[in-house]
C-alpha cells in the first residue's frame, strides 16, 4: 500500500519506492506538512513539527501557546488571512466580502482506484487519498495519488461552496509544498517564439519567484514546469523535486523563500487575472499537478516524468509506438502549392522510407497567405483541383499515409465564418480587438463554437483517409471577453476557454482514436502535459536549426519524453537563423525526437538523397528507443560546446549515443565520455568503433568522442548487447 494513515498519530504516509510524503492533522485540526523527500520509516515524526516563538507571528484563536502560529507552520494547503503571510494556495471571498477561512480536517478516504477528474486531463490510475476539509463557507477536498515506481505524487483540489450565496475564488492551487530548508536552486524553462525550453538555474532568493503565463496558453515564454535541485545536484546525483502542472492555459508556479529559510512551492492559476464564482452548492475543480522526487539528480527526475507521461497520460494507442517518419510541406512550400506541386513532392518521398506526407497550412478557404481563410475548413478546390482525394491517392500509390494541418481555434476577419458570426470571437464590446498574425481567437467558452469546430474538423476526417492531424495555434489570447458570459464572469474566460478546448479535442480524439494528433503553437508554444494527454507529440519549435535544436530539445527533455517532441531535417542556410549545418548533423539532432523532413526533396543531390535514406533507416532502428527508452543527458549544450544524449532500452540490451560538437576546437582535447544506465555485467558491441566492451568499462572509462575539424560536427554510436 502506497498510502497509509496512522489514527493514533493522525498522520498520513504516502510513499513511492524512494520517497516519503508525510503530513498530519495537528492538535488544532490544521493539516501540517511534515516531510517530503527521502524515504523514511512510518515512525512518529511529530518532533519535527516543533515550533517556537517568532516575533510578529500571530497566534490563531484557541492556540495554547502564543507561538502556535500559521505563519511558522508548514501547511498542507494554506489559506489566507489567519496569520500565514506567505502566498497561499486558496483565497476566496464570500458574498459579505469575508476573505478569511480556517480550513480544518474533517475526514479522509483511501481508495484503490483514482477518482476521475472530468473535463480536464489527469494521470491515469493509482492509489489515492482524499482529505476532506471544512471551513465556515467551504468544503475543500484534497486529492493525492501516488505513483510508486516513478516516485511521483499527483495532487489537485476541489472547492465546494456551502454558503447560501456565491463564493468567488481569487486564487486557487492544485498543490502546495512547504519544504523545511531553502538550500535549493530553482530550474525553469523559459523561452520565446523560436527559442523554447531554455534552461535557467538560479539560487533561490528570498521572496517570491514565479513562472507564469497570462497568454491563454501555457506559452513559449515559460513552461508549466519547475524543479528545485540541491546545490550539489547535477544530472546524475543529488536531490531534485520536479513540479509539472497538467494544464494548457494560464498558470503560475512559484517558489517563495521565507524569512525562516523554508520554501513554499505553489502550482495553480495565476494570481493576477483569475477569478471564478462558485454558486451555492457548486464545486470548482483545479487541474492536477504532479511532483517527482529524485535522489539521483535531474536525470532520474526526467526519466520519471517520461515514464509517467508515457504510461499514465499519453493516449495508449500511441504512447509506446515508434512514430512515423514525416514529410511536412511548410518550410519548403508555405502557401505556394497546387496539386501538381504536391504530386511532385509526394513522388519524391517514394522509396526514401518516409511514411507520412503532411500538407500544412494553405489547403482551405481562400488561404493563399496568412491574411485570410482561417475558420473556413473547406478544401480550396481552385488550388487543389479535385480536392484532397487525388492527393491522398497519390500518397497511397507511393506507400505513404496522409496528414493535414488545422488551426481550429482561430478565425481571420477575412473569412466566411467571421462574416457569419462576428460575435464568435473573443472581444471586448465596443473595443477594437488586437490582431496577431491577422487573426482573432474563437470563443471556445461557447458550446456552439465547440460544436461548429468539431463538425468542421470531423467532416474532413470522416470524408478522407487521414492518419494524422497537426493542430496549430498561432497567437495568444487578448481581449478575453465572451459575449456569452455575464460581466461578473469575464475573468473566467481564459479557464473556460481551456475547458472548451479540452472538450473539443477530447471529442475529436475519441471519435478518431487512430488519428495521430500533433500539437503545435507556432512551434512549442503549448507543450504541456495537458495537451500531451490528447496529442501524443508536439512540434518543438519553429526554429529547425540543428544547433538551436540541441538546446531546445535538451531543455524540454527535462520534463517531456523525447517521442512527445518532433524535429525535422530542414534546408540550409536554415530558414530561421541562416546557419549552415551538415546534412548528417541535422539528421542526428532531429532523430533524437519523433523524426521527419521539411525541405524540398525534389532539390536534393544524389548524395543527400542517399544519406537521407540511410538516416531514415537509422532512425527506424532507434525509434523504439525514442518511444520507450531511458534518456541520459551526458553533455549539456547550455553550459558547454558539446551535446550528448544517450538513450538506453529498458532491458539495457541496446543504446544509442548522439554527439554534437557545436563549434570546431583547435587542439581538441581527447574526450572520454562515460556512459550511463548500461548493465555493467553485459557486453556491448559498439557498431561504429567495432569494439566490444563491458557495460562496466563503457560506464567506467567510456567511449572516445570523435576529434573532427569544423563547426557543427556530429556522430552517433549504436550499442547492442551480446548474449
Ligand atoms: C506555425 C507552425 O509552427 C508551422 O510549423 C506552420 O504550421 C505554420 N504555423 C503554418 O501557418
Amino acid at each position: 500500500m502506497a498510502i497509509a494513515y496512522d489514527p493514533s498519530r493522525k498522520t498520513f504516509y504516502l510513499e513511492g519506492d524512494r520517497f516519503s510524503y508525510i503530513f498530519r492533522v495537528n492538535e488544532y485540526g490544521y493539516l501540517q506538512q511534515m516531510h517530503y523527500g527521502a524515504k523514511i520509516g512510518r515512525e512518529d515524526i511529530s518532533y519535527a513539527a516543533f515550533q517556537f516563538w517568532r516575533g510578529f507571528a500571530p497566534a490563531f484563536p484557541g492556540a495554547k501557546n502564543d507561538w502556535d502560529s500559521l505563519d511558522t507552520m508548514a501547511a498542507e494547503y494554506p489559506g489566507y488571512g489567519r496569520g500565514d503571510f506567505r502566498r497561499g494556495a486558496l483565497l476566496t471571498v464570500d458574498n459579505q466580502g469575508r476573505r478569511t477561512e480556517d480550513l480544518k480536517y474533517r475526514s479522509h478516504v483511501i481508495v484503490r482506484e483514482k477518482p476521475a477528474l472530468t473535463g480536464m486531463p489527469s494521470l491515469r490510475g493509482g492509489e489515492s487519498l482524499i482529505v476532506f476539509l471544512r471551513s465556515r463557507t467551504l468544503d475543500v477536498e484534497l486529492y493525492y495519488t501516488v505513483y510508486e515506481r516513478e516516485n511521483a505524487l499527483a495532487r489537485r483540489a476541489v472547492i465546494k461552496n456551502r454558503l447560501d450565496g456565491d463564493v468567488r475564488i481569487q486564487r486557487v492551487c492544485a498543490l502546495s509544498l512547504d519544504l523545511p530548508d531553502a538550500d535549493y536552486d530553482m530550474i525553469t524553462l523559459y523561452g520565446k517564439y523560436g527559442g523554447e525550453g531554455q534552461i535557467e538555474r538560479v539560487p533561490l532568493r528570498h521572496g517570491l519567484q514565479t513562472v507564469y503565463s497570462c497568454r491563454g496558453a501555457s506559452s513559449h515564454q515559460y513552461n508549466p514546469f519547475m524543479a528545485l535541485a540541491r546545490k550539489n545536484a547535477d544530472e546524475h546525483t543529488g536531490e531534485a523535486i520536479g513540479v509539472s502542472y497538467i494544464y494548457s492555459g494560464n498558470f503560475e508556479i512559484s517558489a517563495e523563500r521565507t524569512q525562516f529559510e523554508t520554501v513554499r512551492v505553489l502550482a495553480g492559476f495565476p494570481s493576477a487575472d483569475f477569478r471564478y464564482t462558485v454558486a451555492r452548492g457548486e464545486c470548482f475543480h483545479t487541474p492536477e499537478a504532479v511532483t517527482v522526487y529524485s535522489d539521483a539528480g535531474l536525470g532520474r527526475m526526467s526519466r520519471a516524468f517520461h515514464d509517467l507521461f508515457r504510461d499514465r497520460l499519453i493516449n495508449p494507442v500511441f504512447a509506446h509506438t515508434p512514430r512515423p517518419v514525416v514529410f511536412n510541406s511548410w518550410e519548403s512550400m508555405g502557401f505556394d502549392f497546387d496539386t501538381e506541386k504536391l504530386f511532385a513532392a509526394i513522388d519524391a518521398c517514394k522509396d526514401t522510407g518516409i511514411e507520412l506526407f503532411v500538407l500544412d497550412d494553405g489547403w482551405f478557404g481562400k488561404r493563399d497567405d496568412d491574411t485570410r481563410g482561417l475558420g473556413d475548413w473547406r478544401v480550396n478546390t481552385k488550388k487543389l483541383c479535385g480536392g484532397l482525394p487525388p492527393i491522398i491517392e497519390r500518397c497511397k500509390v507511393n506507400g505513404l499515409k496522409f496528414g493535414l494541418w488545422f488551426e481550429p481555434e482561430m478565425v481571420n476577419p477575412d473569412s466566411d465564418l467571421y462574416r457569419a458570426h462576428p460575435d464568435w470571437c473573443l472581444r471586448v464590446p465596443d473595443v477594437e480587438p488586437c490582431l496577431c498574425r491577422n487573426q482573432l481567437v474563437l470563443d471556445l467558452t461557447r458550446s456552439e463554437v465547440v460544436e461548429y469546430l468539431q463538425n468542421s474538423v470531423s467532416s474532413i476526417l470522416q470524408d478522407n483517409d487521414i492518419a494524422y492531424v497537426k493542430w496549430d495555434m498561432n497567437r495568444h489570447i487578448t481581449d478575453a471577453y465572451s459575449a456569452a458570459l455575464p460581466p461578473d464572469r469575464q475573468q473566467e474566460v481564459c479557464h473556460r476557454y481551456i475547458l472548451g478546448l479540452y472538450e473539443l479535442i477530447g471529442r475529436l480524439t475519441e471519435q478518431f482514436p487512430h488519428v495521430l494528433f500533433e500539437g503545435c503553437s507556432g512551434g512549442g508554444g503549448r507543450i504541456d502535459p495537458g495537451m500531451l494527454a490528447y496529442f501524443p507529440q508536439h512540434w518543438a519549435s519553429d526554429n529547425s536549426d540543428a544547433i538551436d535544436r540541441t538546446r531546445i530539445q535538451y531543455g524540454l527533455s527535462l520534463c517531456y519524453p523525447l517521442s512527445a517532441l518532433t524535429g525535422h531535417v530542414s534546408a540550409v542556410p536554415n530558414n530561421q537563423v541562416g546557419r549552415v549545418t551538415p546534412f548528417a548533423t541535422r539528421g542526428i539532432v532531429a532523430s533524437n525526437v519523433s523524426f521527419g523532413y521539411e525541405l524540398d526533396l525534389t532539390d536534393l543531390s544524389e548524395e543527400e538523397r542517399n544519406l537521407m535514406k540511410r538516416q531514415i533507416g537509422d532512425y527506424k532502428r532507434i525509434a523504439p528507443l525514442i518511444a520507450n527508452g531511458d534518456l541520459y543527458r551526458l553533455k549539456d549544450p547550455f553550459t558547454g560546446n558539446d551535446f550528448v544524449f544517450e538513450i538506453v532500452s529498458k532491458d539495457k540490451n541496446e543504446a544509442v549515443v548522439s554527439f554534437v560538437q557545436i563549434l570546431g576546437v583547435f587542439s581538441v582535447p581527447i574526450r572520454r565520455l562515460r556512459l550511463q544506465g548500461l548493465d555493467e555485467h553485459k557486453t556491448y558491441f559498439v557498431e561504429e568503433t567495432g569494439l566490444t566492451l563491458s557495460g562496466k568499462t563503457l560506464m567506467g572509462l567510456g567511449l572516445i568522442m570523435p576529434c573532427e575539424r569544423g563547426d557543427f560536427q556530429a556522430a552517433v554510436y549504436h550499442l547492442t548487447s551480446k548474449a
